[in-house]
């Protein structure tokens, strides 16, 4: 069963005042998130490593007529931890404060059997899906406690909740996620103002889908834009009371 309210839908304001960073947000989910974001009215921060990509999808917020979004290029294979601080750094020195952090970006690695992964790939998938989820948050907290009702959603997938052949570094990358929300929630408990939950977005009609699936034809899965109003409701104040959660977008 959704976790969306029975005949939920976000009103064109719902998001009006608040700043959103979307992760990964030059195609796929995260470009579909971002647009709805802005359409409802938030201010959206782009973050993914490929400029020109980033500036397309800020040309389309831009002629929608909604806020200026904002440009983060960072490529999230980065391991310093510096990087991080100094994006946070730079953010609060524009008095940015984050109502919504979306982690979308991944990669899926080598869909091959772990003994057949190469290190490298393991490497990158961990970096990219977990480390870089874990760096950025931290360094972003004071800006997510500085809102009045921060909303973390961290994207998850099946195989981050039960284990398959040949899913190798992204499933234990997934099932990683899920353990940061679960420990992360914790931490932040009932008293805190910044909730965390994750989401699993099932078979969507990507880059990433399509790259996983070969053989699947493409349109049997709904396209990105069909689904954005589970993120805007776990972004809007009306989910306030979801933490914690293990979300899936499709059931
Ligand atoms: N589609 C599905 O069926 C499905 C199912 C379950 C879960 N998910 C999850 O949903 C999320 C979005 O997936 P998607 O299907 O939209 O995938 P996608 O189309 O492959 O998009 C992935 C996004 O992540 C970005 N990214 C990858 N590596 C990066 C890096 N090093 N630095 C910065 N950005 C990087 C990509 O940017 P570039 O363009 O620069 O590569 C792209 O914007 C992912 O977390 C995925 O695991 C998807």
């Amino acid at each position: 069963m959704s976790f969306l309210p029975d005949g939920w839908l976000a009103s064109s304001s719902e998001l009006a005042g608040k700043t959103i960073l979307v992760t990964g947000a030059n195609r796929g989910i995260g470009e579909a998130v971002a647009i709805s974001c802005a359409r409802h009215g938030a201010e959206v921060l782009l973050l993914g490593r490929d400029e020109a990509a980033l500036a397309r999808v800020y040309d389309q917020i831009v002629d929608l007529g909604c806020a200026t979004p904002g440009m983060i290029p960072l490529d999230l294979t980065a391991r310093d931890p510096s990087l991080y601080d100094t994006l946070a750094d730079e953010l609060s020195g524009a008095n940015v404060v984050l109502d919504g952090l979306v982690h979308n970006a991944s990669v899926l690695g080598e869909r091959r059997a772990l003994a057949q992964t190469s290190p490298s790939s393991w490497d990158e998938v961990l970096q990219v899906n977990m480390t870089a989820v874990f760096l950025l948050t931290r360094a972003l907290m004071p800006l997510l406690e500085a809102a009045p009702a921060a909303s973390v959603v961290l994207t998850s997938s099946g195989v981050g909740r039960r284990g398959k052949a040949y899913w190798g570094a992204y499933a234990v990358s997934k099932f990683a996620t899920e353990g940061y929300m679960q420990v992360l929630a914790d931490e932040l408990g009932a008293t805190s103002s910044v909730r965390v939950n994750s989401l699993n977005p099932g078979a969507v009609n990507t880059g990433m889908r399509r790259a996983a699936y070969p053989g699947e034809p493409p349109e049997t899965n709904p396209t990105p834009d069909t689904l954005t109003d589970r993120w805007l409701y776990l972004l809007s104040d009306a989910s306030r009371e979801l933490h914690g959660r293990a979300l899936s977008a499709q059931s």
